[in-house]
C-alpha cells in the first residue's frame, strides 16, 4: 500500500425532501448573499427551483441567479458568473444540478478572488488563495463532483476540456435526495452509471501492489452500480431504492476513499475529454467507448488484477482458461453491460470524425505522458483510439 493522507469534509445530507434544508445549511456556513447556479432548465420543470428558492427566502437569504450551464460546461459562463459574484458581493454559491453545474460553480468560486483570467488555473499558471464557499443540491448520480476537489471545464474557444484540482474546490455540503432523480432520462442514468464505474476503474487498475481492502471496496461498488443500473434500465423507469444506491455510489466512487493507498490512473478520462471537447459527446458515453479500448491495450501490464476484476466483478469462471482469456472475458462483460444499458462502446456509433484521432492524441499528451498503469505517449493514444473504432 502507498502512504496517503485522506480528508474529506463535505457534509452529506441524504434523503427525502432534503432540498428544503438548503437555506438553513447555507446560513450555518455563514452565507448571506447567494448565487443560485443551475443548468438548462430541468430544475424549473420539476419544481425543484421553487422549493430551493422558498428555502432561501425562509432563511432570510438574499440571492441572485445564473442559469444556463450546459453539459461539458463552458468557461464563458464561468467568467460571467465571476463578474456577477464580484459585482454583487456574493459570499456563497449554491449549485443545483449535476456535475456540469457543480463544476461551473466551483470554477466561479475560485475565480472570484483572483484578478486574472480563470482559465489560468487550468493552465497551471495560478493557485487559488481563497474561494467562495459552495453548497450543492444534486440532481443526477454521476460525476461525484458533489464531494470531489476537482472541476472540469471546457474552453470553447481553444476546444480544450480540462480538469483542475484544489482542496479549495471541495463543497461545504451536498444535499442528495434520490427523489430528485426520478425525472432523469434513461440515457442520463446510464451515462451516470458509466461515470461512477469509470471513477472506480481509474483507481482500481493500478500498478500499486498489496491493496486488498480498496480492491474489494471498488469491486463491491461496481457490482452494486451494475446491478442497480441494469434494474432501472430494464424496468424503463427509475425507482427510489435503486436511485438511492446509485446516488450514494456516485459520491463514494469519487470522494477519495477508493484511491487511498494506491496510485490512480486517469488516462481514460483524458481520452473521453477530447471526445467531449471536439464533438460534444456526453461524458459517461465517452467513457463507455474508451474504457474497453484502454483496457484491451494495457491489460497485460497487470494481468493478475484484470483476472481478479473478471472473476470477482463479473463472476467469470476461470476453469480451463488461460489468464489472458479470463482477463479478456472480463473486458467483454463490461462492454456487454454498457450495451445492455444503452450506451455506445465504439466511436463508429457516434458522430466523431475519425480523421481527428491524431489531433486528439497530440492534445492528450500535450503536457506529458498520461496514466500510471501504463505511461501513455502519443503513439499509444493513437492505437487506443483506433481500438475504439
Ligand atoms: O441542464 P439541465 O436542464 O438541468 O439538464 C441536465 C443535463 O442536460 C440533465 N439533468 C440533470 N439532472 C436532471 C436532469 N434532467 C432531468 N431531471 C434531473 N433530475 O442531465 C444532463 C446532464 O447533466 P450534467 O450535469 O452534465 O451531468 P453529469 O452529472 O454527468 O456531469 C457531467 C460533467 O461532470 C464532469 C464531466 O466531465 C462533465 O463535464 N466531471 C466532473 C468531475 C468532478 N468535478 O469531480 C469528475 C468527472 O470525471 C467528470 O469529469
Ligand atoms: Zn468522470
Amino acid at each position: 500500500m502507498e502512504d496517503f493522507v485522506f480528508q474529506n469534509t463535505a457534509k452529506i445530507i441524504f434523503g427525502k425532501e432534503t432540498e428544503k434544508k438548503a437555506g438553513s445549511e447555507i446560513k450555518k456556513f455563514g452565507g448571506k448573499k447567494v448565487l443560485l447556479h443551475y443548468g438548462g432548465g430541468s430544475i424549473k420543470k420539476t419544481g425543484l427551483y421553487d422549493r430551493v428558492i422558498s428555502s432561501l427566502r425562509e432563511n432570510g437569504l438574499d440571492f441572485i441567479e445564473l442559469g444556463g450551464v450546459l453539459p461539458n460546461p463552458f468557461v464563458s459562463l464561468v467568467r460571467k458568473g465571476i463578474r456577477l459574484c464580484k459585482e454583487n458581493k456574493v459570499d456563497f454559491i449554491l449549485a443545483v444540478g449535476g456535475g456540469s453545474v457543480i463544476d461551473s460553480a466551483k470554477a466561479i468560486s475560485i475565480g472570484c478572488n483572483y484578478e486574472g483570467d480563470v482559465w489560468d488555473f487550468f493552465e497551471g499558471k495560478a493557485e487559488p488563495e481563497a474561494a467562495v464557499p459552495i453548497g450543492v443540491v444534486l440532481t443526477i448520480p454521476a460525476a461525484g463532483s458533489e464531494s470531489s476537489v476537482v472541476t472540469v471545464i471546457t474552453n470553447e474557444d481553444l476546444l480544450i476540456k480540462r480538469g483542475y484540482h484544489s482542496d479549495a474546490l471541495l463543497p461545504k455540503f451536498a444535499i442528495l435526495n434520490p427523489e430528485l432523480t426520478m425525472t432523469l432520462p434513461l440515457f442520463q442514468i446510464a451515462c451516470g452509471a458509466s461515470d461512477i464505474i469509470a471513477h472506480t476503474l481509474e483507481r482500481y487498475f493500478t500498478p500499486t501492489k498489496n491493496r486488498d481492502l480498496t480492491d474489494r471496496l471498488c469491486e463491491g461498488l461496481m457490482m452494486s452500480v451494475i446491478k442497480n443500473a441494469e434494474f432501472v434500465l430494464s424496468k424503463g423507469k427509475p425507482d427510489y431504492d435503486s436511485m438511492a444506491e446509485l446516488m450514494w455510489a456516485s459520491t463514494i466512487a469519487h470522494n477519495g476513499i477508493l484511491g487511498t493507498g494506491r496510485k490512480e490512473d486517469w488516462a481514460t478520462h483524458k481520452f473521453g475529454h477530447e471526445l467531449s471537447a471536439l464533438f460534444g459527446i456526453t461524458h459517461g458515453a465517452s467513457l463507455s467507448i474508451m474504457f474497453p479500448a484502454w483496457m484491451k491495450y494495457v491489460y497485460m501490464k497487470n494481468l493478475d488484477l484484470f483476472v481478479q476484476f473478471a472473476e470477482r466483478v463479473f463472476s467469470v469462471n476461470p476453469e480451463g482458461l488461460k489468464k489472458e482469456k479470463i482477463a479478456l472475458k472480463g473486458i467483454e462483460c463490461l462492454e456487454k453491460f454498457y450495451i445492455k444499458v444503452g450506451l455506445p462502446t465504439r466511436l463508429s456509433e457516434t458522430e466523431v470524425d475519425l480523421s481527428k484521432i491524431d489531433e486528439m492524441a497530440e492534445k492528450i499528451v500535450s503536457r506529458g505522458p498520461v496514466g500510471n498503469l501504463v505511461k501513455i505517449e502519443k503513439a499509444d493514444a493513437i492505437k487506443i483510439y483506433r481500438l475504439a473504432i
